[in-house]
């Protein structure tokens, strides 16, 4: 009946849903700003109600970037399209976009000096790396935790840059390590079960990584909670 198969079908129907997802999603987020600019310093409730509004469009537009890369990672078009980028001016535009989510639970993100580093990425979807490790690291986290994010070029190897992003929260056992990286695969234990996610979010990371020749890792972090590795190679374009 059909010339595809019903995986081809399932594929090309979230990409289609997800990419019409974009345009309406970028028009709230416009008229959010729009009205923010319009309203000037609104009183609590209608600030409150605004932010919600703000938060909930940059979370859908992480969910349909997300099930875009998923749904096309596996067709032979699904490149990343790399050029030298100023990382660190990429990962602070990351953290600024997180800043109203982290206030909302009185959490902050710190973002450490550090060297400027030039490496040929492919910046929408580095950003994407960032924004999910992110929003993990606050949706798993508690309220008024500090998320820690650093960039460094590790010394002992000066091709290697590395981005870690650090919080306070339950942290992830040595044993399920490598099964959070694995599409749709969620921790059900304590406090985790309690946080909403479809299970994308890392995987994506993953893939993305993978493209730009680089490795993920999850380590303890300093004062508990999961730190998040990622190194890349500083390759020049
Ligand atoms: N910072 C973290 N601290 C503790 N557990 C985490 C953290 N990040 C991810 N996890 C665990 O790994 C699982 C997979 O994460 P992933 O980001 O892929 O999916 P998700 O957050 O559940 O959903 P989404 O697709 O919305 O990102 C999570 O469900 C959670 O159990
Ligand atoms: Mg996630």
């Amino acid at each position: 009946m059909y010339d595809q198969s019903f995986d081809e079908l399932r594929t090309g129907f979230t990409a289609a849903v997800s990419h019409e997802l974009r345009t309406p999603l970028t028009q709230m987020r416009l008229s959010v700003d729009l009205l923010r600019r319009a309203l000037g310093e609104p009183d609590g409730r209608a600030r409150r109600a605004l932010n919600a509004v703000d938060r909930g469009t940059h979370q859908l537009v992480r969910l349909v970037e997300n099930l875009l890369t998923y749904a096309k990672v596996d067709s032979p078009q699904w490149r990343v399209a790399r050029r030298p980028t100023e990382l660190r001016a990429l990962v602070r535009t990351a953290v600024d976009v997180f800043v109203p989510v982290a206030a909302n639970t009185g959490a902050t993100i710190a973002l450490a000096d550090g060297e400027d580093v030039v490496a040929s990425v492919d910046p929408d979807r580095f950003h994407q790396v960032v924004a999910n490790l992110l929003e993990n690291a606050l949706k798993y986290g508690p309220g008024g935790q500090t998320v820690r994010v650093s960039l460094t070029v590790r010394r002992a190897d000066a091709g290697v840059v590395e981005l870690r992003v650090a919080d306070e929260g339950p942290g992830i056992p040595p044993a399920e390590r490598s099964a959070v990286w694995q599409p749709f695969e969620r921790l059900t234990t304590g406090s985790h079960r309690t946080v909403d996610g479809v299970g994308l979010g890392l995987a994506v990371v993953r893939e993305i990584v993978a493209q730009h020749d680089g490795a993920v890792a999850i380590e303890d972090a300093a004062g508990g909670g999961a730190c998040f590795v990622v190194a890349l190679p500083v390759t020049r374009a």
